[in-house]
C-alpha cells in the first residue's frame, strides 16, 4: 500500500501537529521551541514603548522568519508594516498576508526586479536602494505591470555595508528616485548594526546617536533642498530606546526582542528569551561528558556556542559537528535519553536552520507554526 506523505516525504501518520495538546517533552528532538507566553510578553513591552513615541516599529522578520510572528507583532500594536531582508521573504509575508513590507536591503537583477514589480500588485512595498541603476532598473521593471514600489535610500552611518555616504550623494539618489516613474521617493534608511555589540548602554546609547545623526542631519539636507523625506527607518533591538526616540526618525526595524538569544540577552535583560532548541542526550560517559543530538545544523553559531538553559553548570565549549554537541558536565551527569534545553547565541541563524516551531505554553504544545521564510535567500 503506498503510504500517504506529507511533500517532504514525512509519513503523514506523525504530523507535528498531532502534538498540539500534549506535553511539550513529546516533541521529537532536535526541535525549535518558542514559550508562548515570554513572546507574548516581549511583543507587549516593545510595543508600549512605541505606544506615545513618534516613531513606530516595523519589527524585522528576518529574526524568526514565521509568519504568525510577525502578524502577532503587527497585532501587538504600534506597528506601520514589517521589515525583511530578501525579496523571496517579501514574497512569503505578502502570501500571509501582510501589507505593508519593506525590504531593507538593495535588491538586483532584472529578473528579481520583474518579482519585486509583480510583488507590489499585492501589497505597500519599499526598498533600499544605494545606486541610480538600481532605481532605473526598478522603474523599467514597474513600467511593465503598471504597480508603485516605495524607495529610501540607504545611507551608511559607520556599519561599513550598504549605502550612499551621509550627505549630498544621498540628496542626489533621492532626486533620481524622485524623478523615476512608477516610484515613489520615501525617504532615507540607516542601520546603526555597529553600535548594537557595545555591551555598555551608555556607550552603546552614545555611538547610537552619534551615527544616527549623520542620518537625520542627511534627512534635513534633503529637506531643505525642497524633497520631502517622508521616513527614516534604522534602529535595531540594542538601540530602539536610543535611536527610536530621536528627533527625525520615523521607524525602528528591530527584530530580534521577539525571540532573543544569549549574546541580546546580555545588552537587553528587559526581553526574556522565549527563543530555545530541545535536545536530546545520545551518548555520555556517566560523569563529565555527553553529547546532544544536535549540531551546527539545528543551532546558528556564527555568535558562539549555544549554552545550557537549566544547567549553567554546564558548558559547550565548542560546536563544531553538524549533528552532535559536545557537553563539558560540571553538574549532576546527563544520562543518554535525558533532554536539555539550548539556548543559541543568535537566534535569526537558528530560525533559518529550522521548518517550525512548536508553540509551547506551560509545558504543553499551544501550536506548531510554519517558518515560511526559513531558507528564503534570494
Ligand atoms: C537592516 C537591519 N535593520 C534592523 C536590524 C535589527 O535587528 P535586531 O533587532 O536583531 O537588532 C538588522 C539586523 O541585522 C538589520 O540588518
Amino acid at each position: 500500500m503506498t503510504q500517504v506523505s506529507d511533500p517532504r516525504g514525512r509519513p503523514a501518520a506523525g504530523r507535528p501537529t498531532d502534538l498540539i495538546g500534549k506535553p511539550a517533552s513529546l516533541i521529537p528532538t532536535p526541535a525549535l521551541v518558542v514559550e508562548t507566553e515570554a513572546l507574548d510578553r516581549n511583543l507587549r513591552l516593545m510595543s508600549d514603548f512605541f505606544a506615545c513615541r513618534h516613531a513606530k516599529l516595523r519589527p524585522h522578520f528576518k529574526s524568526h522568519k514565521c509568519v504568525t510572528i510577525a502578524r502577532r507583532q503587527l497585532a501587538a500594536g504600534n506597528a506601520v508594516g514589517i521589515t525583511c531582508a530578501k525579496l523571496s521573504e517579501a514574497e512569503v509575508l505578502a502570501a500571509g498576508g501582510v501589507r505593508d513590507i519593506l525590504i531593507a536591503n538593495q535588491v538586483v537583477g532584472r529578473d528579481k526586479l520583474q518579482r519585486l514589480a509583480e510583488l507590489a500588485r499585492q501589497c505597500r512595498l519599499a526598498v533600499a536602494v544605494d545606486d541610480e541603476s538600481q532605481v532605473r532598473q526598478l522603474s523599467a521593471a514597474l513600467a511593465e505591470t503598471g504597480a508603485t514600489v516605495g524607495v529610501l535610500v540607504e545611507v551608511d552611518i559607520g556599519l561599513g555595508r550598504c549605502g550612499v555616504p551621509p550627505g549630498a550623494r544621498a540628496l542626489l539618489l533621492g532626486r533620481a528616485a524622485a524623478a523615476a516613474a512608477g516610484i515613489d521617493s520615501l525617504g532615507l534608511q540607516s542601520y546603526e548594526g555597529h553600535c548594537i555589540t557595545v555591551l555598555d548602554p551608555e556607550e552603546r546609547r552614545r555611538q547610537a546617536l552619534a551615527s544616527m545623526g549623520k542620518a537625520v542631519n542627511t534627512r534635513r539636507l534633503i529637506e531643505a533642498s525642497g524633497l520631502l523625506v517622508r521616513v527614516l527607518s534604522g534602529g535595531g533591538t540594542g538601540t530602539y530606546d536610543m535611536t527610536g526616540v530621536m528627533d527625525g526618525v520615523d521607524e525602528v526595524q528591530a527584530g530580534s526582542y521577539a525571540l532573543m538569544d544569549h549574546s541580546y540577552a546580555k545588552r537587553r535583560p528587559e526581553f526574556a528569551i522565549a527563543l530555545s532548541v530541545i535536545t536530546t542526550v545520545i551518548s555520555s560517559n556517566g560523569s563529565d561528558h555527553a553529547v546532544l543530538d544536535v549540531g551546527l545544523k539545528g543551532v546558528g553559531a556564527d555568535l558562539g556556542p549555544p549554552v545550557l538553559a537549566e544547567r549553567p553548570e554546564d558548558t559547550i565549549p565548542r560546536f563544531e559537528s553538524e549533528e552532535h554537541a559536545s557537553v563539558r558536565v560540571g553538574g549532576r551527569p546527563l544520562k543518554v535519553g535525558d533532554r536539555v534545553r539550548l539556548i543559541p547565541s543568535h537566534g535569526c541563524t537558528t530560525c533559518n536552520l529550522h521548518r517550525r516551531l512548536f508553540a509551547v505554553r506551560d509545558g504543553k504544545v499551544e501550536d506548531v507554526w510554519p517558518i515560511e521564510g526559513s531558507g528564503c535567500l534570494e
